[in-house]
């Protein structure tokens, strides 16, 4: 991937549309990654009502959403005409892709990077904690640095043991959800609910409820 200057919007800069990849190269990230238009399938298959989005838009606060790793920008759609959205990610198919719909500014950046120019009345969490373990605590200051009113989080957690465990997390990690960005999380594993909920209680989450497979929660600021 070209390196992008971070204080340019995508918009901005001059795009070459990516060469096919390799076999090999296709074979070290997942099939979701690799396209946009597969990523936004597959979450329909897991979310067809667009129950998710839907639900973290109802709680928005303010004028302005940063959304960190904000994929395709689904959470877009569904915020009021108005709210200033930016979304954040190091996708950059996901972040052109999600720039033609044309409601928002997309920035190439590393959600656990410096973000301190960067500030919104609600930032937006949805489905990023998982990718960015063991760095999860950072990304989580980085959010409580940038939000003026509040946080919004959506997470998902390591399923209960199984005969099927490891063969299931091996396809999830490796083959489904592998961003191709985040090589330590293979090693790194997830939280298990409890720990999950324990990690966000001590970030000071309120308001839990659980939507299709996530927890949703928030942090008042
Ligand atoms: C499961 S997707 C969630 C996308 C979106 N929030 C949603 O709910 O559909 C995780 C996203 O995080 C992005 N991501 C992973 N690690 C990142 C990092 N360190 N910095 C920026 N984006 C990252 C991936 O590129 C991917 O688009």
């Amino acid at each position: 991937m070209k390196e992008v200057n971070i204080n340019f919007p995508i918009s901005q800069i001059q795009y070459t549309k990516p060469r096919r990849k390799k076999l090999k190269e296709r074979l070290n990230f997942g099939i979701m990654y690799q396209h946009p238009r597969i990523y936004d399938f597959t979450i329909w298959l897991n979310d067809p009502s667009g129950l998710m989005p839907k639900t973290l838009a109802k709680s928005v606060e303010g004028d302005s959403v940063l959304d960190l790793g904000c994929g395709t920008a689904s959470l877009q759609t569904f915020l009021p005409k108005g709210v200033q959205y930016i979304g954040i990610d190091l996708n950059e198919d996901f972040l052109v892709f999600a720039d033609k719909k044309n409601r928002g500014v997309f920035y190439k950046r590393d959600v656990t990077g410096d973000l301190s120019d960067l500030k919104a009345d609600t930032v937006v969490l949805a489905d990023i904690l998982h990718h960015v373990t063991p760095n999860h605590q950072k990304l989580i200051e980085n959010a409580k640095n940038c939000a003026q009113k509040k946080i919004i989080i959506s997470a998902c957690y390591e399923k209960e043991e199984g005969p099927f465990k490891q063969i299931s997390e091996f396809i999830g990690r490796r083959i489904i959800d592998n961003d191709g960005l985040n090589g330590q999380r293979e090693g790194a594993g997830w939280l298990k609910l409890d720990e999950l909920l324990q990690f966000l209680v001590n970030n000071g989450a309120t308001n839990f409820q659980k939507v299709l497979s996530h927890i949703h929660c928030e942090i008042n600021i």
